[in-house]
This record gives C-alpha cells, structure tokens and sequence, in this order.
C-alpha cells in the first residue's frame, strides 16, 4: 500500500493495460448479478446491481483509451464528509476506476461542506477551475455531492448557471452514486437527486479506506439539537442511531482487515441510541430502557479483537453523562482525549444559541471529567461573534478559556446561514470587532496549547505511526492516544505499528521524539 501524495491505483477490475485483475469486494462478486434482469428493489442489492451496470461504461472506456477512467474526489469539511468520501471511493472502486488525487480525471467529485460561508464561496470557485478542465475533456463527468446539495437555493444555481455539472445528490443518497451514474450514462442529461430525510440507514456497502490500520465508523447520522446558528441539522437532517449489532459487526469485519484505531463517528454521540417518533414533523423522545447507550456501545466495541483505540466525536455538553465518564476511565483502550465543543463563554450567548448548558455547568463537567481522567487532553470549538455578543460576553469566553486550558482550540467566525434562526437576529457584529476578537483569542488558545503539550515532554507513550514524514522521509508521524503528534526517526515499515517514543521536545504543536 502506497502512502502521501502519489496517486493510489485502486482499479479494481482491470491491471494497468486494461486486463481484469480483480473481481471480489466485499464478499460481493459482481459478475454474478445479471444485469440483463430488471434492477432489484432492496439495498444494498440494488446498488451492488448498478455497479455491475457501470462496468459496462468503465469497459467501454478501457476498449476506448486502454486505460482505466481516473477518479479524483475532493473532500471539504468534517470527519464525517471524509468518511462518506470513503464510501463513494468503494462504490468506484468496485466499478472498476482508478484513484487520482489531480482534478484533470475523466470523475470528479465534489463532497461539499455548507457550515460557514466561505466554504460555499471556495466551491464556487473550484467550479470555474473544473469548466475549464471539461472544455479539454468534454467526457469528464461532473459530480457534486454532500451537505450543501442539501441547500434549495443551491441546486437551483446549479441548474441556471452550472449546466455543466452533470450529477447533483445530497447527503442521503451518498450510498446510491452508482444508479445516479448509471442513469447520467443512459439519459446523458444532467442527474440531480435529492432527498429530504432518510429514513433506513443502507448496510453493507464497500468502502475504500486511506489508512489500513485505522478507520472512521458512522454510529449515527443527522442532528436534533438545531443550535440557532448551525445548518447541520437542516442538511443532514434528524438523528437516527445504527443498531450496535451493525456498527460492531463492521468493526470486527474492519478489525479482521488489520484496523487497530476506530473513530466513532456522530454529530452527538452522547446520545446514541435515542429512539425518536418523526411522524408529523415533530420530534419525540421515545424512552426505552432496553436502549443501548453510548457507554455501553463503547464497552461492545472495547470487547472486539483488533481494536487497539478507540475515539469519538463529537459529544455534546449537555448529553455527557457519569456513565461514560466511568468507561473513559476504566476502558484502557479508550483514548484518554475528548473533543467538547463549548462554543461560548457566556451563559447569556450559549441560551441565546440554544445549546442547554451554562458556562458554570460546562466548569463543572470540565472539572468531574479531569479528576476521574486526570491526564485528559480536552480540546474544543470556539465561535466568536455570534448575534448580540457585547465585549462582556466575549470576555467570558476568554475567561473560560483560562480556566479550562484547552489542549487544541478550534476557533471560528459566526457565519450567518440561511434559514438558522440566528441568521434573522438584530445585533450582528460588526466585522472588525468579530475580527480583532478573533485575534486575541486565538493567540491565547495557541499560547495555552502550547503550554499544555509541554506536560508531555519526557513521558513514553504509545504512538500510532502514520505516515512518512512529509518533510524529511528519515522520519516518521504519529499519534498518541491524547492525539498528540509526534515525528521520529524510523521508515516506512513502521506505519500501522504501535510503538514506545519518548516524547523528547515539544517544539510548540508537535513533538520530537525517540522510538524505545
Ligand atoms: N458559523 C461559524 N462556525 C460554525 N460552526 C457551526 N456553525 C457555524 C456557523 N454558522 C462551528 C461550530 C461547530 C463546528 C463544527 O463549526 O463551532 O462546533
Ligand atoms: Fe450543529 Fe449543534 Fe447539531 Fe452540533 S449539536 S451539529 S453545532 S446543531
């Protein structure tokens, strides 16, 4: 397996000069479907059917160019984007394409983010670079997927002014990208599906992972808890837990293929399980005590072979309870890290972005978590400028941040989305406050950061190795189960081992260390 920036062969079907090398994936052979039958109706059935139907496209074009179509995906966003890019690299895979990591490929695929602004902004502006590509290639074919597909006004953009985009789908239908192609192939006219809401949860599909040794697991999809400047729950729509006996079948079947690290993937964790009644719109708790919680999920997944670490994202204030407070401390397979987005300091700004605790509340669970975990790195996201912040509210914020000593701070700038009811509140800052704001609090996360990663200096961990340095290929990078990254001397034979550093200089976000 090849690692950095070199383009990673993963054609599944034919060897370089075309010739068929390789037909099984997932326990699914493909050449066993008869797709001269009609399409089947269950998933993932259906969706292994229409990749049998693409190969006959993917044939065509080896016939035609001798070679494999190259697929280029471009990931934007969350860990959760990353790991649908996993599946949609699977499902292409399967077809019989080959993996690119340059946008001049014959598929491109766009997984977009919408959470702030800018990030629609940049993918206007990629669109322009890929309409210049297609002019060269007319044959490419054009796809755009993910969280801001899932936004109206977007797709009808598309339709007037992106005619060249060929196919649209949103965050629901991620797992149906074969029957989108297969139709674009057939109709050759531009294919925009997308969903409201999902209400089953599609099983068993391939998936194409960049690390062999560790791999991020949905645990649950979509949002509920509608924090009033946050669009997430508008395009990912509302939470639906896996069933565990789902989840901890993939992570032995992942654990089997030599995955040691799993990412338990979900907007809140903390309340996985929860069964909800959508009918008519509304939203209701079902109680159900037979219902697995999230600790008791992470003991299952403790249980599984294999696995040597375990992490999670991301856990909601509100929603963490002693229990998994408990099984962090007593499961030593569990990373001793956790990622609790506080967002604001002030009480008055967290009621008004509706997110159910209070800056004391959020101290006190900082201060239970660090006296059971004492060693914990605790890391966070912060917003600056939300409506109606005064430079009191603000300086709770930096307050808290003196207080908690964060291990890692992720800050942002409010971003007003449409149709978030923070997006029609009076009292938007004004920008040059939010900025210098933004500015001083990022110097003190970055100086408390580097405060706090200096505790490790001298201490033997347990490192993860990565990857081959990209500066100096005499190296290797790692992680702790802290999530600390540390660079040592090593080769690329390292990669995928659990192995004994030293952490020796902390050179400000990273370590030097010394394998033992
Ligand atoms: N503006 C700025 N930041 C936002 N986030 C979510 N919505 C917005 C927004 N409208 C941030 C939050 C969240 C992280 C993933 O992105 O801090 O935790
Ligand atoms: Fe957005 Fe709040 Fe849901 Fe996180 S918990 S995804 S910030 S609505």
């Amino acid at each position: 397996m090849l690692y950095g920036k070199k383009p990673v062969s993963f054609c599944a079907l034919y060897d370089r000069k075309g010739r068929k090398s390789r037909e099984m994936y997932n326990e699914i052979d493909l050449d066993k479907i008869d797709i001269s039958a009609e399409p089947l109706i269950e998933e993932p059935s259906r969706q292994y059917y229409f990749m049998s139907k693409c190969r006959e496209w993917v044939q065509e074009f080896v016939r035609k160019n001798g070679r494999c179509p190259s697929a280029c995906i471009q990931t934007f966003g969350c860990q959760m984007n990353a790991h649908d890019s996993e599946k949609l690299k699977g499902i292409l895979d399967m077809m019989g394409c080959e993996e690119t990591e340059d946008e001049a490929a014959d598929i491109v695929i766009y997984n977009t983010c919408t959470v702030r602004e800018n990030a629609n902004q940049k993918l206007y502006g990629h669109l322009g670079h890929l309409k210049n590509l297609k002019a060269k290639n007319p044959g490419m074919v054009v796809c755009l997927c993910g969280c801001m597909m899932q936004e109206p006004h977007v797709i009808e953009l598309i339709r007037e002014k992106y005619k060249f985009v060929d196919i649209v789908f949103g965050t629901h239908n991620i797992y149906k990208l074969a029957e989108l192609m297969h139709t674009y192939f057939t109709t050759g006219k531009q294919t925009i599906e997308i969903l409201g809401q999902s209400t089953e949860t599609v099983e068993a599909l391939p998936q194409k992972r960049k690390y062999g040794f560790k791999s991020g697991v949905n645990i649950m999809y979509g949002c509920n808890n509608f924090c009033t400047y946050c669009i997430v729950p508008y395009v990912r729509g509302r939470e639906r837990s896996r069933k565990p006996e789902d989840i901890v079948r993939e992570i032995k079947k992942l654990a089997g293929s030599g995955v040691k690290e799993v990412m338990l993937l979900g907007q809140n964790v903390n309340s996985y399980g929860k069964i909800y009644d959508y009918s008519d719109g509304k939203i209701i708790h079902i109680p159900n005590e037979e219902c697995t919680t999230f600790p008791k999920l992470l003991k299952m997944v403790c249980g599984i072979s294999g696995i040597e670490r375990i992490r999670f994202m991301t856990s909601h204030p509100k929603d963490l309870s002693d229990e998994l407070i408990d099984v962090m401390a007593s499961e030593e397979k569990i990373c001793k890290h956790i990622h609790l987005p506080v967002q604001a300091g002030s009480s008055r700004i967290l009621e008004k972005m509706n997110r159910r605790y209070t800056k004391e509340h959020y101290l006190e669970l900082v201060d239970k978590i660090r006296s059971a975990i004492p060693d914990i790195s605790i890391t966070t996201d912060i917003m600056v400028g939300f409506p109606g912040e005064t430079e009191e509210d603000f300086e709770e914020t930096m307050d808290l941040v003196e207080r908690v000593k964060y291990d890692q701070a992720f800050t942002f700038i409010y971003s007003k989305r449409t149709g978030t009811p923070a997006a029609s509140m009076e009292n938007q800052v004004d920008a040059d406050v939010v900025k210098k704001r933004f500015n001083r609090l990022l110097e003190r996360v970055n100086i408390i950061a580097g405060e706090q990663l200096n505790r490790y200096e001298g201490q033997i961990k347990d490192v993860l190795v990565e990857d081959v340095n990209a500066q100096d290929d005499t190296f290797v990078t790692g992680r702790t189960g802290e999530n600390v990254t540390v660079h040592f001397k090593g080769s690329k034979d390292l990669i995928g081992q659990t192995v004994k550093v030293n952490l020796k200089e902390c050179k400000g976000f990273y370590f030097i260390g010394e394998q033992l």
